[in-house]
């Protein structure tokens, strides 16, 4: 098969691309290498994850519909994997229009050429951010989701509505994942584990939000990849499916694990809550469990994990 991956030189893309490859599929990876973080670490991730493997890189906007028409004329792709995107709650509420010019129009440019181009599965990251300030806990997909709390979780939830269009109107095989806090090694510089990573390392205080009190099903990235193959090759007709650890995780047990593998006590500012921000996102994941799926890493494994790469790429 050969699967296109948008935001292929992202966190969750590059992981997603080498599995890809290893099991026998061909990869087709596009991304514009934004600055949202630094750049530097998308390259490094290309050029370290996928390091040996063969695979087709364009450095494109999903905006650009022109563009995008010509690689998917050009590289005949069986399925695609949707995970470009501008992420990240907080720097949502700075500036709207941009997440909604990528999450939304440009998820449009691509949803229009998978139907021109008959893909046979279109899986896109959707995110726990829609359930908002949803209080029943865990979260399920039968759930309404109809009060998202910041631009960005608005966005994702618009993707899935766009996604439900062209199932229904033009059949179009797609499956969004609602990803729960996805962590692991190359992970991304705006999330919980690299900033405290960086700060405790660094001696520097890191501030922790709702003094503390929040939790998260932290989900491995590699449990998040064997999610996506799972849906990938399943070709549901319409599904939404949620993708998250099976443990809840109090954010102050996390910074332990973080202080164990550092050897180094954090300096804790207890902050309020951010807005936009929600104090535990739990996932009923039992719909994912039926296709066969199972988290396997738990957060001492994968926090390791993701420590050992910190000092390695630091050098620290
Ligand atoms: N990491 C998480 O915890 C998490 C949780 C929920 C949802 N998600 C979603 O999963 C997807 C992947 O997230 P990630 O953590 O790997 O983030 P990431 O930022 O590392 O990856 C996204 C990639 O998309 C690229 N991109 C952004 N805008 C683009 C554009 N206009 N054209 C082409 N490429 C573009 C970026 O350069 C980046 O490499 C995103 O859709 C994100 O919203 C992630």
């Amino acid at each position: 098969m050969k699967i296109l991956i948008t935001g292929g030189a992202g966190f969750i893309g590059c992981h997603t691309a080498k599995a890809l490859i290893e099991r026998g599929d061909e990869v087709v990876l596009v991304d514009n290498f934004n600055d949202y973080y630094d750049p530097q670490l998308k390259e490094d991730r290309v050029k370290n994850v996928l390091a040996d493997q063969k695979f087709q890189l364009y450095r494109t906007d999903i905006r650009d519909r022109e563009k995008m028409a010509e690689i998917f004329a050009k590289e005949k792709i069986d399925k695609v994997i949707h995970l470009a995107a501008m992420a990240g709650v907080r720097n949502s509420l700075k500036n709207p229009q941009l997440y909604y010019e990528v999450n939304v129009l440009g998820t449009q440019n691509l949803l229009d050429l998978a139907v021109k181009h008959k893909i046979q599965n279109f899986v896109y990251a959707s995110s726990s951010s829609v359930y908002g300030n949803n209080t029943k806990l865990p979260f399920s997909e039968s759930d309404s989701v109809d009060t998202p709390i910041s631009p960005y979780a608005a966005s994702k939830k618009a993707t899935e509505l766009q996604a439900h269009v062209y199932s229904h109107i033009y059949k179009l095989p797609t499956t969004g994942l609602r990803f729960f806090t996805v962590y692991g090694p190359w992970g991304r510089p705006d999330m919980a584990l690299f900033l405290f990573t960086d700060a405790i390392s660094k001696n520097k205080t890191i501030e922790v939000y709702n003094h503390g009190n929040m939790s998260r099903n932290f989900t491995y990235v590699d449990d998040i990849v064997s999610g996506i193959l799972t849906v990938l090759d399943a070709n549901l007709p319409y599904d939404v499916v949620n993708i998250g650890g099976d443990r809840e995780e109090k954010l102050l047990r996390f910074i332990e694990v973080i202080e164990e593998n550092l050897g180094k006590e954090a300096q804790k500012k207890m902050m309020p809550i951010q807005p936009g921000d929600v104090p535990a996102t739990v996932a009923d994941i039992s719909k994912l469990r039926k296709m066969g799926w199972e988290p396997t890493t738990r957060i001492e494994q994968g926090i390791k994990n993701f420590i050992d790469w910190y000092r390695d790429y630091f050098k620290i």
